[in-house]
């Protein structure tokens, strides 16, 4: 529920001193009824305001949020197959949001969420190349001249890919923890480029997303972003 006079203001019917000014005058309908009270409590998604006999649309509060993705589930929202959705662990959200960018289903970490499909573009499209970091635990321990293959770029069926910063974390039993923070966003391109050089991705975990981190966010659990973070990652998704 929201303050009337605020609803008014954020769907650009007036400031709001002035709606709270157009309450005063009668002019202010709620489910047809006039409500001259100040302070009256709405649900702008459900009751039908309007001023002057005009019906107000109400426009959507965008809403951004930063989930740690568990493995098994879905970035899709509506999978055919019926498998769980990385919104159903947004408790308490209810704006419809969706993802911004995907993570595999077996693909743990860092998803960003919204209702803001600007900014969805932006961050998504080639052309702004908003860093993504992930960490890979492959089979086998590659060697220098495989980590600088991964670097400089690795020739995959949608072609070459561009450079990566690529480091080995460490390795033990045959297996190596890397780090690759990637700038482009192809479908399962760290799984892709890894196995193209022969060391398969056991478990994959995006760490980082264009300077946001997991950071306090346990497995499972999502937070909302702050306003100077969200200009930061605007800022990264070009301004034009
Ligand atoms: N690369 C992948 O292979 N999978 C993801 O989920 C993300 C990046």
């Amino acid at each position: 529920m929201e303050r009337l006079h605020k609803v008014l203001a954020a769907a650009g019917v007036a400031s709001r001193r002035k709606a709270e000014a157009l309450i005063l005058q009668g002019k202010v309908r709620v489910n047809g009824q006039v409500v001259s009270i100040l302070g009256t409590q709405v649900d702008p998604a459900v009751d039908k305001i309007s001023v002057e006999g005009k019906p107000v649309v109400p426009t959507e509060r965008k809403s951004y949020f930063l989930l740690h993705k568990p493995a098994g589930y879905v970035t899709t929202l509506d999978d055919p197959q019926g498998r769980p959705k990385v919104t159903d662990l947004l408790t308490g959200v209810k704006h419809r949001v969706y993802p911004i960018g995907r993570l595999d289903y077996a693909t743990e970490g860092l998803l960003l969420l919204t209702n803001d499909g600007d900014l969805a573009y932006r961050l998504t499209h080639p052309k702004y190349g908003v860093v993504k970091t992930y960490q890979a635990l492959v089979l086998g321990i590659p060697d220098a001249t495989a980590l600088n293959t991964l670097r400089s770029g690795v020739r995959l069926e949608d072609g070459l890919t561009a450079p990566a910063e690529v480091r080995l974390i460490n390795s033990k039993q045959g297996s190596a923890l890397l780090e690759l923070k990637i700038h482009e966003g192809r479908n399962r391109q760290v799984r892709r480029m890894c196995d193209a050089i022969g060391y398969p991705v056991q478990r994959l975990r995006r760490t980082g997303f264009g300077g946001l981190t997991l950071n306090g966010v346990p497995v499972g659990s999502f937070r909302t972003l702050s306003p100077a973070e969200v200009a930061a990652l605007r800022e990264q998704g070009g301004t034009q």
